[in-house]
């Protein structure tokens, strides 16, 4: 007996055990494989042509489906990364017990993180990096004791880092970096005793950085740039010796004591030392020039100063970047960085380093970027010529050569055609450059941008440019230059010709218009003497067009009109002649427009109140004649104008620019009229102008009113004949429409606000806050919490509660019920889904019909006729305004805030 009972007992285990087996992940086969796959992909949302549709088909065993790797028939890895997969992660995915690796990353996936994926207990790497997920992560992924990598990075994840993931003891790669995390950085992390590398860049994260980081003796790699830390960099962080990538700490600015710790010297085995943007200053601390195994220093964008040590190149010969900008270190660019044979970038500008330029840069064979501009940098003191330059041939991989704006007063050396041929930028502006510009620049093929203004060039523009076939920009403005070859007209892709302040003289030359790529062009400063090529106007995709200070004349030519895209042109300073092309009107992009001193004559052409972008028009010094448009007003960014000195008369405008301007843009047109302040007369036309104005007036005066009494009064009779009948309706809608006593409870009001959180906040008032709710049922309702420091507030509350809760009338908002307790009042009141009428009559995005505003003018009244005669006692409302209008979802208006009412008895 005995053993029967038994063997049904067991039996009833046994079915147990295969219904429970179907149900649970734990005693999954690879049949739960094959339905878990499937609920996986049904959570995806699929195109006809995606792999997942065409392959993942019952046709075939699913271990053999694409993105799949079984081990004895149980799917071990899901490997689906960049297939633009949509659609969600599904819970599902978590019944595949023996998953080793997921990676779904780079697709489009959305939605949350399963908290199921705790379930996966083999799971090693989770990787989801590059997709849309959103919610926190889950502090179930605690319970996958064997994850080793943790790849979130590039989702919008938000809330807290769950301080229960200090116990995935085997993790060695946790990133989430570029999200939406927020809190501190839970000190649990310090468990992580194999973690190598720690990235949490770019999200919301403060709170300081936790000591215990220094407990992850096996960290290579910290980035925690672009957080809002606060505190001082832990020092235990300086004895994780391993450490090779410290990258910016997110501290917020000054919170570093102003300095950087010398403690960084005890990273032996750094590699990157990155401190950007930090607001750091005293010097680089001396002990990291004792770090062989350093690659790349970038410390760009801080106060820092002081000298560089003289032997830098022989103790950091691992170097590959050395980013010093913008900070304020002075002394020698020590000539020892020419032994870092392995740098690549070398990039020191703006700084205030005064030695000569080191010549042996040319042992620098991998050098790509140089930049040395704005230093106090000079020529070696024996020669004439810039024999650094000589000594650069050697850089085969050089890109970037700039030395803008240091005091290094020499000759370019012909050689300069032997550096390297990949060189796209050459900038030396502002030099001290003497002699001529080498021929050898023709050679420098791949050169994409040629910039040698403000120095002493003489002599020609070297014929050579012509080749450079790659040359977008040549910049040789403010030299002594004094001749163009026709060459330059061959250059294809040219953009910017700046030419401006040299010694040109003669023709513009014809040749410009083969340049039809040219977007920038500036001649001024010049003495071309002829007219403007007439191809010139065929340049259309100029955009800014200087050729002023020269002696160009003739007529400026309707053609004008072709160059639409020109935003700025400055022909001032010429002598052209004749008419402002009407065409002018055109250039509608045109922010400036300069045509002073010349000769033109005419009037100023109507056409360019076109300009609708303008902002600055000079018209100064010319003979123009005639009225000033008054059109002109009406340029809405127009901010200066200059008109003196030309031969216009009649009346100065009033609007737009005209209200501001001085006398100063006006003056020499004695014939000008109409701004006395200006010291301008009255004009005649002006005085018996405002006469007729005058009486027009009055004739409006008398008609208005009339017409406005008349209108009123059949609208009026009209209106009581509406409310009567709407008032009968009323009496009968709103007892039916009005709610019982409801229960609410304080813990309801907290759920129905979320915890009153601010994204339930409607409104602030004196008395306090207005939250909407939602209760249990559905309904959304508005919640007046009383603020309970102002006795005001509950005078108010016992005010407010007192009409309310007797008042009977539909043009009122409903009070559905009260909590109140010693320490909480608050009122629930009927949700009033479109607002206060003062947002409606205030705001730009919305507006109301005129009938809309008659419905709600009549629903106001009725209200206060209620109030002050049927209601058992007169009651002032003494607040009526708009904001305390609230208009329901069919805008009927609903007058509330009886906190100051008075009742008259
Ligand atoms: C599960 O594995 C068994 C035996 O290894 C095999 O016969 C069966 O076809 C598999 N089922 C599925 C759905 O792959
Ligand atoms: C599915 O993809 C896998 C891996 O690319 C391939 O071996 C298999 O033949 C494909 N199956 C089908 C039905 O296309
Ligand atoms: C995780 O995904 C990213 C983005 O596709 C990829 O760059 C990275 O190599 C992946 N890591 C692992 C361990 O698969
Ligand atoms: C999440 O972070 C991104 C930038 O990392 C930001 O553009 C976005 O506004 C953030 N989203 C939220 C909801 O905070
Ligand atoms: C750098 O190394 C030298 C010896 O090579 C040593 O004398 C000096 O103290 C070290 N400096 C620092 C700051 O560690
Ligand atoms: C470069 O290194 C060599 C050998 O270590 C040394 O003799 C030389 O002085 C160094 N050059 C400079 C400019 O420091
Ligand atoms: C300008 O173009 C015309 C026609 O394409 C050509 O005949 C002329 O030689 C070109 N001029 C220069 C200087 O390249
Ligand atoms: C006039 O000048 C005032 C003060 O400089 C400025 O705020 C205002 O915008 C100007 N008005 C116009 C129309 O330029």
């Amino acid at each position: 007996m005995l053993k029967f009972a038994n063997l049904t007992s067991n039996i009833h285990v046994f079915w147990f055990l295969i219904i429970f087996s179907t149900l649970s992940s734990c005693l999954s086969t690879n049949a739960t494989d094959y339905a878990a796959l499937m609920a996986f992909k049904s959570n995806l949302v699929l195109q006809k042509d995606s792999i997942l549709s065409t392959n993942w088909t019952s046709t075939t065993h699913f271990c053999s489906w694409f993105g799949i790797s079984c081990f004895n028939q149980r799917v071990t890895k899901l490997q689906l990364s960049g297939l633009a997969l949509e659609g969600k992660v599904s819970s599902y995915i978590a019944n595949m017990s023996q998953l080793v690796e997921v990676d779904l990353s780079s697709n489009k996936l959305g939605g949350i993180l399963p908290s199921e994926l705790g379930f996966l207990k083999q799971l090693r790497i989770l990787n989801v990096t590059k997709n849309s997920l959103q919610g926190t992560i889950p502090s179930n992924l605690s319970q996958c004791e064997h994850l080793q990598e943790l790849h979130l990075s590039y989702n919008f994840i938000s809330g807290n880092i769950p301080g229960k993931l200090g116990l995935l003891s085997n993790l060695r790669f946790l990133g989430i970096s570029y999200s939406n995390l927020t809190g501190e950085v839970p000190a649990s992390l310090g468990n992580f005793s194999k973690l190598e590398t720690f990235s949490l860049v770019e999200n919301d994260l403060f709170g300081e950085i936790p000591e215990e980081l220094g407990k992850l003796t096996s960290l290579r790699q910290i980035h925690l740039r672009g957080n809002n830390f606060a505190g001082s960099i832990p020092h235990s962080i300086f004895n994780i010796s391993r450490l090779e990538r410290l990258t910016d700490l997110g501290l917020a600015e000054n919170d570093l004591n102003g300095y950087i710790p010398n403690e960084f010297g005890r990273l032996l085995n750094l590699q990157y030392f990155e401190f950007e943007s930090n607001r750091v200053s005293g010097g680089i601390p001396y002990g990291l020039f004792n770090i062989t195994s350093l690659q790349v220093v970038k410390t760009t964008r801080n106060y820092l100063s002081g000298e560089l040590p003289h032997d830098l190149g022989n103790r950091l010969p691992n170097l590959e970047e050395i980013s010093l900008s913008h900070n304020q270190f002075s002394g020698e660019l020590p000539s020892s960085i020419c032994n870092a044979t392995k740098l690549l970038y070398l990039q020191v500008e703006n700084n205030s380093f005064h030695s000569s330029v080191p010549m042996t840069l040319g042992k620098l064979e991998k050098l790509e970027v140089l930049n040395l501009q704005f230093n106090l940098l000079v020529n070696n003191p024996r020669s004439i010529y810039l024999d650094f330059l000589n000594s650069l041939v050697n850089c085969k991989n050089l890109q970037y050569l700039v030395i803008d704006s240091n005091p290094l007063n020499g000759v370019l050396p012909e050689s300069i055609g032997n550096l390297s041929s990949n060189l796209k930028v050459f900038a030396a502006v502002s030099c001290e450059l003497m002699g001529s510009t080498p021929y050898g620049l023709g050679n420098l093929s791949s050169l994409n941008s040629l910039e040698l203004s403000i120095n002493d060039l003489q002599g020609k523009v070297p014929s050579s440019l012509g080749s450079l076939q790659n040359l977008e920009r040549i910049y040789l403005s403010g030299n002594q230059l004094g001749f163009i070859p026709a060459e330059l007209c061959s250059i294809k892709i040219l953009g910017t010709l700046d030419l401006g302040e040299n010694r040109f003289s003669g023709s513009i030359p014809e040749c410009f218009q083969n340049l039809t790529e040219l977007r920038g062009i500036s001649l001024d400063a010049n003495n071309f003497n002829s007219f403007i090529p007439v191809g010139f106007w065929d340049l259309v995709k100029l955009e800014g067009l200087d050729l002023s200070r020269n002696n160009l004349h003739g007529m400026v030519p309707t053609e004008l009109g072709n160059l639409k895209a020109l935003y700025i042109m400055d022909l001032s300073f010429n002598n052209f002649s004749g008419e402002i092309p009407n065409s002018v009107g055109n250039l509608q992009n045109l922010l400036a427009l300069d045509m002073s001193h010349n000769k033109l004559q005419g009037p100023i052409p109507n056409s360019l109140s076109n300009l609708i972008v303008i902002e600055s028009l000079n018209l100064s010094s010319n003979g123009l004649s005639g009225g000033i448009p008054a059109s002109l007003g009406s340029l809405r960014d127009l901010k200066d104008i200059n008109l003196s000195f030309n031969m216009l008369q009649g009346e100065i405008p009033q609007k737009g620019v005209f209200t501001n301007i001085t006398y100063q843009d006006l003056m020499g047109n004695p014939k000008l009229c109409g701004a006395p302040n200006l010291n301008f007369p009255l004009c005649s036309s002006q005085a018996s102008g405002r006469r007729k104005r005058r009486t027009t007036l009055l004739v409006l005066k008398i008609t208005i009113p009339i017409a406005a009494a008349f209108l009123l009064i059949s609208m009026c009779i009209s209106f009581v004949i509406l409310s009567r009948e709407r008032q009968a309706k009323n009496q009968t809608e709103s007892d039916s429409l009005h709610v019982g006593h409801q229960i609410i409870t304080y813990h309801e009001l907290v759920r129905a606000t979320q915890s009153f959180s601010e994204s339930n906040l409607l409104g602030k008032g004196s008395s306090g806050m207005v939250y909407k709710g939602k209760l249990s049922d559905g309904s959304f309702v508005a919640i007046k919490v009383f603020n309970m420091q102002y006795a005001r507030a509950l005078k108010n509350f016992d005010a407010e509660c007192e009409v309310l809760s007797n008042v009977r009338h539909r043009n009122f908002v409903k009070i559905i019920t009260t909590c109140s307790n010693l320490e909480f009042k608050a009122m629930v009141l009927e949700f009033m889904p479109n607002g206060s009428l003062d947002k409606w009559l205030y705001s730009e995005s919305t507006c109301l019909r005129l009938e809309q505003r008659l419905d709600i003018l009549i629903d106001v009244a009725m209200a206060m006729e209620y109030l002050h005669h049927e209601y058992t006692v007169p009651i002032v409302h003494c607040d009526l305004k708009p904001s305390n209008v609230l208009l329901d979802e069919d805008m009927m208006a609903h007058v509330a805030d009886f906190g100051i009412a008075k009742i008259l008895a």
